[in-house]
């Protein structure tokens, strides 16, 4: 496995997979690696020659300093995880190389990034699709993999892609849950004990939201449902609740008859977790 850490040594390493016709596929990650990005490596190695990895920690998507700070780092475990992994290169650059100093372009879908968990944390996903725009346009790879956890935001690189023409397949990877539901996050070792038991509520809510709607129910309906579930749990706060359409994300209402995306975000004193389930009446 080959490590770079500059532009330069990870095109060059890239342009030599290519010259011999070999496929790549990326995965993008901020690092603090668990078995949700080894799923995404699994997936992209199952479907290109080569498999490149990137390690940064992106700091235009973070909101309040505090919490990139907090944000978790182990880059001799991430390494040993990748490689035992059989991925090919791992590409880590600094803050300086992914925002060289004087930088000012932005990458941002309009509608997308600014609805739903784009309004709980505003600039998020311009920093995602910022990031991952340069990210792309480094490594240049043939497929790229995102979680599905995070579904607004492989919606939004879906379209970012489709918009600016980019020569990537975009390909989402399955939620990893631990045994008893929770979905992996490099957030949850952040968790007292307590918070991380609180926080199965998560799941459960969407459980509930799943058994509702294939009983048949309204949108209003469905939003007390996750809502009751969530304001149940004392060490809770719900921060987002949104109940879209699963492809457009556009909001819905009535009765509820088509595939939608249920998205929550849920805060554990300062930490935030996300789930989302899409629900098929
Ligand atoms: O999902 C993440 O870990 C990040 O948002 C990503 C895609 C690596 C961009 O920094």
């Amino acid at each position: 496995m080959r490590v770079c850490r500059t532009i330069t040594d990870c095109r060059a390493i890239v342009a030599d997979y290519k010259s011999k016709g070999e496929t790549v596929g990326m995965v993008p990650t901020m690092g603090f690696l668990h078995a949700g990005h080894m799923t995404l490596v699994k997936l992209a190695s199952s479907k290109a020659d080569r498999t490149v990895v990137s390690i940064f920690v992106n700091p235009s998507q973070f909101g309040e300093s505090a919490d990139l700070d907090a944000y978790p780092r182990d880059e001799p475990r991430d390494l040993a995880m990748l490689k035992a992994a059989g991925v090919d290169l791992v590409f880590i650059p600094d803050v300086d190389t992914m925002y060289p100093p004087g930088d000012e372009t932005v990458v941002e879908t309009t509608r997308l990034a600014n609805m739903l968990h784009g309004k709980v944390r505003p600039g998020h996903f311009r920093g995602v699709t910022t990031v991952v725009s340069r990210l792309f346009n480094i490594v240049q790879p043939d497929i790229a993999c995102f979680g599905e956890k995070d579904y607004q935001q492989l919606q939004i690189i879906k379209r970012m892609v489709a918009d600016l023409h980019m020569p990537v397949q975009v390909i989402g990877g399955k939620t990893v849950r631990e045994d008893d539901g929770l979905a992996m996050s490099s957030r949850n070792v952040r968790l007292s004990t307590q918070d991380r038991a609180a926080a199965l509520v998560l799941s459960r809510s969407l459980d509930a939201a799943e058994h509702a709607v294939q009983s048949g129910t309204t949108v209003e309906k469905l939003r007390d449902v996750i809502a009751s579930t969530i304001r149940a749990e004392p060490r809770a706060a719900l921060k987002g609740l949104d109940i879209v359409a699963a492809e457009s994300l556009n909001e819905l209402s009535g009765f509820v008859n088509e595939p939608t995306a249920i998205m929550l975000s849920v805060a554990f004193g300062d930490i935030l977790l996300i789930d989302q389930r899409v629900v098929t009446p």
